[in-house]
This record gives structure tokens, sequence and C-alpha cells, in this order.
């Protein structure tokens, strides 16, 4: 079992009986969906699931497990995700798969937010190893961009894969990706975001896992919010 698999696995194990459960996306969220799945074939287990994207929606739908839409929910027991980075304060990046709106929504409306990780998602800061994705308005990514570098972000559009396009969420907003310099500290970062009109949302979570569970050496170590 990979690390990722590890983590996954050890999560799954915390569903209980008539949990409302939210679904996160990447390859370390789908680990955690197929052993979710597993665990209501083989032990009946009963769940209702809601999905982040439309990605591990199809997931979710192709392994049987019952969806409620997001429309329908006022909270969540237990939500499940991946990150990008995790710093030693559980602060995250998220949304290289750019899906941060619903996942931003899910990870507050959860009585519980668990975030799965691997050693090299650890870092001493946010933005060390990724620019931070912000989702914006199509019309409004100059104002934003523009404002960003006046704070001394660097970026640009995201493209896609192969470079002929760019990429637009489920949503239809575009997402640049930005560096900041490190002085700048993800709480002052977050502040600038949450105050830059015309930004659909940022990938710094910041405030909102419960506990991130890391796979070291083929243990998985629990780190909980204080
Ligand atoms: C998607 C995310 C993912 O959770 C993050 O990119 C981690 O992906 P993976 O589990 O494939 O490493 O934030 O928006």
């Amino acid at each position: 079992m990979n690390e990722k698999e590890l983590v996954a696995h050890h999560a799954a194990k915390l569903v209980q009986d008539g949990m409302l459960v939210g679904l996160g996306t990447g390859s370390t969220a789908n680990y955690f969906i197929q052993e979710l799945a597993h665990r209501c074939t083989e032990e009946g287990l009963k769940v209702t699931v809601a999905a982040s994207s439309v990605v591990s929606t199809i997931k979710a739908q192709a392994l049987g497990l019952p969806l409620v839409a997001l429309e329908h929910l006022s909270k969540l027991d237990l939500y499940v995700d991946g990150a990008d980075e995790v710093t030693p304060d559980l602060t995250l990046l998220k949304g290289r798969g750019f899906d941060l709106v619903k996942e931003k929504l899910m990870a507050r409306a959860s009585d519980k937010f668990l975030v799965l990780a691997d050693p090299s998602k650890r870092v001493d800061r946010i933005g060390a190893r990724f620019p931070i994705p912000v989702e914006v308005m199509p019309f409004a990514w100059t104002l934003v961009k523009h404002r960003l570098e006046t704070f001394g972000g660097r970026g640009d559009l995201r493209q896609t894969a192969n470079k002929d396009g760019l990429v637009v969420t489920s949503y239809g907003s575009l997402v640049l990706d930005m560096a900041f310099d490190p002085a700048l500290e993800a709480a002052e970062l977050n502040a600038l975001l949450n105050d830059t009109p015309g930004v659909v949302e940022h990938g710094i979570f910041s405030g909102l896992a419960s506990a991130v569970f890391v796979a070291v050496a083929g243990k998985v170590e629990e780190h909980w919010a204080k």
C-alpha cells in the first residue's frame, strides 16, 4: 500500500453509520472514496456523500455511493480531502485541481475536516512549493492581477496541460497562479485575497483543518488542531 492509500484507509475507518461525508478531489481523495465504497459493500456501512468536484461526483456514482447535491445541505459530518501543502500549524494550500469553491465550502460546513497528506506535502510556509491558486471572475483577472502585483505578487493565468489554452473551472472562472515574497505570511495573504474584489476563492485554507494525517515510513501520524 502506498502512502496516499495508507492515510486514505486510516481516514475511512473513522466513518460511522449514518454520516454525511464530503468527498475531496485528487489522487489521495480517490483512494478514500474507493475505500469508503469498499466498506459500504463489505460491511454494510450506510453513508450519504457530497462531492467537491465533477470528477469526484463521477467516481462516487461509479462506485454506487448515494450522492446528495450541495444545494440540499446545511452541514456535513465529515469532509476528507488531500492538500498540496501543509504547514505545522495546519494551514493548507489546495487547488492544483482548481475546484476551490466547493472544497472550501465543504471544509467550512463540516464538523470535522480531515486532510490526507504524504511527507512531500509538508512545508514551513504556504507557497514554498507552489504558487497560490486564485480563482477569478473572467472579467476581473487583470484588475485582480494588478492589485496582487502591488503587494509583490508575480504570476499569470493558468494554462491547460498542453499549453494550448487557459484553464477554466467548472463554474467558468479563470485561475491566476501567484507567487509572493516569502516574508508575506499566510495570514496576511489570506486577508489580502479575501479583501480583493473579483476573487471567487483562493487556495489558502486557514483555520479549517481539524486534523492532518500523514503517512511516514508505513505509519500514520495524526496531527489534530489545537
Ligand atoms: C484539489 C486539491 C487536492 O487535494 C490536492 O491537489 C492534492 O492532490 P493529490 O491528492 O492528487 O496529491 O486540493 O483541488
